[in-house]
């Protein structure tokens, strides 16, 4: 990425741009598509970026959560990002509920967000329409504002995520700009850094629809915790179509095009490369093949996961100094905002 104005006003200097991302602990594996569609990336971006990135459980309690669950996925999913290569001593990563700024900013940002302004988001539409309004919970109404906190908090530049949250990136932009228009300038207004299409992993059972862990048939869904052997009949059974010529066709060939497309992000050779490789070959070459780097690439990672899980206090060690560093930063940009706002400082 390139280089970018610091606009900051509040916050230390920052002599990278500062990249800011979360990820729900909603599951106990994260799926393929989490992997090759956005930790990935974070990785790549923690080496010339000011990262944080962070498990955002304040996010998934807008659903009921199980207390024992929600605990374990958490140190779970801090152990898949470890695993997938994020590095402390590069990154800052930390549990979102760590760092009580999170909630405070997102009060003073619900107190600056129009009612209607949250209401036409898409997402929000999405999920309560179909639970239905009394299933739904307010949090997940005020779901993007605590967003806007976390990413305004650590004056991000930059906010690496889906084309499903570019709506809450353009929302944080509007509220920043808001404040500093109000008050003084407070907040970096951040940019959306929209993940590449490239990265888009479907579902192996309905490659037109997205992999997600809410997909109608576990068979189309790849978790990064499984035996590799189950994820290698997952492969082999993907859906593909009636034709038997390995070709990248996204309309016509979409399951091929999935697998093709899941083969370049862990092979690194390019789509046009791996035609001319499957020429004269049927699917079935390019299905195991598939499996067989799946398990190379998943066997090492499900090994440092499972390290940092059999070291619990290893891993609250790194936990803790991510909230440290965390905190430093936001208590600071909250302080300036409360005083902007009016709050009278506590004496202490
Ligand atoms: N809403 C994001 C998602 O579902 C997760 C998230 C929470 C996030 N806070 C964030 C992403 C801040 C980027 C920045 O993917």
């Amino acid at each position: 990425m390139a280089p970018m104005v610091n606009a900051a006003v509040t916050g230390p200097a920052k002599d990278r741009p500062r990249v800011l991302s979360g990820i729900q602990p909603t599951s106990g594996s994260f799926h393929l598509g989490n992997y090759l569609g956005a930790v990935r990336q974070w990785v790549d971006l923690q080496e010339q970026n000011d990262a944080f990135y962070m498990v955002v459980d304040l996010h998934a309690i807008t659903v009921e959560q199980d207390p024992a669950t929600l605990r374990e996925n958490t140190r779970i999913s801090v152990a898949q990002l470890l695993g997938a290569g994020l590095d402390p001593e590069r990154c800052t990563l930390f549990v979102q509920s760590h760092v009580p700024e999170h909630a405070q900013l997102g009060w003073v940002m619900n107190c600056m967000t129009g009612f209607g302004e949250a209401a036409r988001m898409t997402q929000f539409k999405d999920k309560s329409s179909k639970q239905g309004s009394d299933r739904t919970s307010v949090g997940l109404f005020t779901y993007p504002i605590l967003q806007i906190a976390d990413i305004l908090l650590y004056q991000a530049d930059a906010v690496p995520v889906g084309e499903d949250q570019r709506q809450h990136v353009e929302l944080t932009r509007d509220l920043a700009e808001r404040f500093n228009t109000r008050y003084a300038p407070t907040f970096t207004v951040p940019k959306p850094y929209i993940l590449k299409e490239t990265a888009k992993i479907f579902d192996l059972q309905d490659p037109t629809s997205k992999m997600s862990k809410s997909a109608s048939s576990p068979k189309g869904l790849v978790s990064l915790l499984d035996e590799p052997k189950v994820s290698a009949k997952k492969f082999k059974s993907a859906v593909t179509d009636t034709d038997t010529v390995v070709s990248y066709d996204e309309e016509n060939k979409a399951g091929v095009s999935n697998l093709l497309r899941i083969h370049s992000a862990l092979s690194g050779q390019s789509i046009e490369q791996l035609v001319a490789h499957f020429e004269g070959k049927m699917y079935g070459a390019l299905k195991t093949e598939l499996a067989e780097l799946f398990a190379e690439w998943v066997t090492p990672f499900q090994e440092r996961t499972k390290s940092y899980l059999d070291d619990p206090a290893e891993l609250d060690r790194v936990l803790g100094l991510g909230a440290e560093k965390a905190r430093e930063v936001a208590s600071e940009t909250l302080a300036t905002v409360y005083d902007r706002i009016g709050f009278l400082a506590p004496k202490r």
